[in-house]
């Protein structure tokens, strides 16, 4: 199967399951429900959870016993961008292809959409632990991982470094990186793994892909910054200038970055070497982003 076909397939069904779990409910609370789904239902590529079924799969055919799991860290993802675009923040006033959240509603709801659907994410996937019948020790500790990557010493953390913004070097800038973009990027496919049933070896050397696949994602998000368009890319170019950001551009050329991206990607490859064929669709997927232009 073509990587674009199993993308497709994948999206198509995270996305059927993100449907049912936010559904508006006709309560004092509607504007929220209204919120959050239209951030969540708009779009987006889905990596994280493509990314954790796709590491589950290697492991385990059975996905839907993942999928709670996957759609979960979609909702996180999903909270951190609505708060990324806020004025505080990026300030930006589109993403994926619509008006920001904060622009679409208003502030508040914009900072409550997110801290919900933060909260939504772990109802979703610990109701499934029962109602699965999952094995609850594999379940508690993909929930760590993913809770853990997305806090203090994961994707908030990076999110705070990024805003106070000082990078003497190209390597302060990657660490910054590693947290913002790379923790939950790393946690999905570990979750997936654990999940799966992965043993530690395996799980050490998906890992190191996440890390690598994270890092070559995130320079090539700063590169589609400058060089994207706000119709493909759903959400304006040229933030990072206007907001003054230090990115990988700020160290290094275009030219030169690109072929970061493809080293990282390809040294990101390599660690899935153990897994000979059913490493395929993780491979493919790394190469397809590295031409993406969205
Ligand atoms: C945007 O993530 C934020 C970054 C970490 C660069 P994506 O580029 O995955 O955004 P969506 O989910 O496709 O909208
Ligand atoms: C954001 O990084 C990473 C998050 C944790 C949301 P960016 O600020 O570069 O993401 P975009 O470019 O707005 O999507
Ligand atoms: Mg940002
Ligand atoms: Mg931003
Ligand atoms: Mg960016």
């Amino acid at each position: 199967m073509l990587i674009e076909q199993w993308l497709f397939n994948k999206t198509k069904k995270v996305e059927s399951y993100l449907n049912e779990i936010v559904e508006v409910k006709n309560n004092p609370q509607k504007m929220l429900y209204e919120s959050m789904n239209y951030s969540l239902l708009s779009g987006g590529k889905r990596l994280r959870p493509i990314l954790m079924i796709g590491a589950y799969e290697i492991f385990d055919n059975n996905i839907e016993k993942v999928m709670p799991f996957a759609c979960a860290m979609e909702m996180i993802h999903t909270y951190s961008l609505i708060h990324d675009d806020l004025p505080a923040m990026d300030d930006d006033d589109y993403r994926r292809g619509r008006l920001s959240n904060h622009k679409m509603f208003n502030e508040a709801t914009a900072i409550l959409a997110g801290d919900a659907l933060l909260n939504k994410a772990f109802e979703v996937a610990l109701e499934t632990i029962e109602k699965y019948d999952l094995d609850v020790k594999r379940a508690a500790k993909a929930l760590s991982v993913i809770g853990k990557s997305s806090g203090t010493e994961g994707m908030i953390g990076g999110q705070i470094v990024d805003i106070n913004g000082k990078f003497n070097n190209i390597d302060e800038l990657k660490y910054m990186y590693s947290l913002k973009t790379g923790a939950i990027i790393k946690s999905s496919v570990v979750a997936g793994a654990i999940l799966g049933g992965a043993k530690e070896e395996e799980i050490f050397f998906l890992e190191k892909y996440a890390e690598l696949l994270g890092l070559a994602f995130q320079i090539e998000d700063d590169i589609l910054d400058i060089i994207g368009t706000q119709e493909k890319l759903g959400k304006p170019i040229g933030s990072d200038v206007a907001n003054e950001k230090i990115t990988y551009l700020s160290f290094i050329d275009i030219e030169e970055a690109k072929k970061h991206v493809q080293q990282y990607t390809d040294e990101a490859i390599d660690n899935l070497n153990i897994f000979a064929g059913k490493g395929i669709y993780l491979s493919e997927l790394a190469k397809y982003l590295t031409n993406r232009d969205h």
